[in-house]
């Protein structure tokens, strides 16, 4: 199968310019202009934007967490992923503590083996370090293509480690050559926050915001970055939310060491005024929660000083009557938020459109940095002879609102109800293959690949 997209403009981290694309199944054979060449399909792009899909590398798909199930399976989720052309999703395997990590993969690959739509990879979540688990590190980068190793500094008691197992993980996988990534908050104090808030009879979602104020994620990047800088092991903190956090990482920089940064859409335009909805803010509940404007302001400043690269998502849906888990106690709301189908259109809108990053860091943040940190770079993350033709073909012109009926996701209410916004996934390739034509879905389930990852590559 052959496939010819015309006169597009092609955008990726590096470049800008017209051209036709052909495509000779799975990958990218040909870049010019005006290519001559015959193809069993054509699309013209003519005042289109082509765009590498798109790489989310932080969702929770069919996740046991808070006494539910995260709502997207993996069918659902890579379908809704692909509509918003997001064509690779990385998820977490959570391991159960007294458990092995083989344990915990062989799990996940019960749920996800022969479901995904869209091509996806795992980062391995380690709850119990001890001699065990440390000799299951070198095997999954080397055998399993697991090469990102996720922690929890907060959960205390489900899936936190402590500073010590901390430090003794990142010695294993830096011997191996992976990576670090972590949710860094101060687990302790946070316990404690929601301990005093509950034995207080505050029980509504603004206090799950109080038990996390800003100081409990800048106390503990700087604590990860210390850790990682004494190890020497290569460092990624997700989700980071807050000012104090960035100036962790900032100070880190001035000792010459590199931590990578995500953060995620929703603490890019959201903020924490939605707490004071009633019950209503239970949508938003999430860890980290939302954050103040002047924490957007930040997070736009860093991602154009270099200091963040990667914008995430952290899909974690859950349907309304999960919510209700908590409606009398906050501590019981499980944690997480839709957004995977958002993610394109939301940035392009809030950062192309507004002025705030340009067209090639908007591929960067949404795909190529992702495709170099996590091993996927240059099969994944670019438009490039040789690499699989993911393909993103964006209406830079469209204008379309966001609401629940729209969209694809397995849940009741949208973060975004009734957001307009310019700019729409139009098109989607998954390796050489249309899997949404115009708005319409055309994949099945279990066309999405496993991918074995390489090596982290610095940025
Ligand atoms: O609230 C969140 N973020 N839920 C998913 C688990 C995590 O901490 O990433
Ligand atoms: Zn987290
Ligand atoms: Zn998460």
């Amino acid at each position: 199968m052959s496939l010819l997209i015309k006169n597009g403009r092609v955008i990726t981290a590096a470049d800008d310019y017209i051209a036709d694309i052909f495509i000779e199944g799975e990958t990218i054979n040909e870049i010019g202009n005006n290519l001559l060449l015959k193809a069993d399909k054509e699309i013209d792009a003519s005042g289109k934007l082509v765009f590498p899909g798109g790489i989310d590398p932080h969702v929770h798909l069919d996740m046991p967490f808070m006494g539910t199930f995260s709502s997207d399976n993996y069918e659902t989720g890579t379908r809704a992923a692909l509509f918003g052309g997001t064509t690779m999703v990385i998820d977490f395997i959570l391991q159960k503590q007294g458990n092995s990590l083989q344990a915990a993969l062989d799990e996940w690959r019960g749920r996800s083996n022969g479901n995904c739509i869209g091509d996806y990879s795992f980062h391995m979540a380690v709850t119990d370090f001890n001699d065990n688990t440390k000799k299951e590190i070198q095997g999954l980068i080397e055998k399993e293509g697991i090469v990102s190793f996720k922690t929890f500094m907060a959960y205390k008691g489900a899936l936190m480690i402590d500073d010590r197992q901390m430090v003794g993980l990142m010695e294993e996988v830096k011997k191996h050559g992976g990576l670090i990534n972590v949710h860094a908050t101060n687990g302790d104090m946070i316990d404690y926050l929601i301990a005093k808030h509950r034995a207080e009879g505050k029980l509504s979602p603004l206090y799950h915001y109080l038990s996390q104020p800003e100081v409990t994620e800048a106390e503990a990047s700087e604590r990860f970055a210390d850790m990682a800088h004494y190890t020497g092991c290569p460092g990624y903190i997700v989700h980071l939310t807050c000012e104090g956090a960035l100036n962790a990482v900032r100070n880190a920089t001035r000792r010459n060491q590199k931590v990578f940064v995500e953060t995620c859409i929703q603490y890019l335009l959201l903020d924490a005024s939605l707490y004071e909805k009633n019950f209503e803010g239970a949508k938003w509940v999430m860890s980290p929660p939302l954050r103040q404007q002047k924490d957007q302001e930040t997070l736009w400043a860093g991602i154009n000083q270099g200091l963040v690269q990667v914008v995430a998502t952290d899909h974690c849906p859950f349907k309304w009557e999960q919510k209700l888990m908590g409606k009398d106690d906050f501590s019981k709301i499980p944690n997480g938020a839709p957004g995977v189908e958002n993610r394109m259109n939301l940035i392009y809108n809030g950062g192309v459109v507004e002025n705030r990053i340009s067209l090639n860091r908007f591929v960067e943040l949404t795909s190529t940095a992702a495709a170099k940190m996590f091993g996927l770079f240059p099969k994944k993350g670019t438009i490039a002879v040789g690499s699989d033709a993911d393909i993103v073909i964006f209406d830079p012109e469209k204008e379309h609102t966001f609401g629940v009926e729209n969209e694809h996701m397995n849940v009741d209410y949208s973060s975004y109800e009734g957001w307009k916004m310019k700019g729409k996934v139009e098109t989607v390739l998954s390796r050489g293959r249309v899997v949404i034509d115009k708005g319409e879905h055309t994949g099945k389930q279990g066309d999405g690949q496993f991918l074995k990852r390489g090596e982290c590559v610095k940025i």
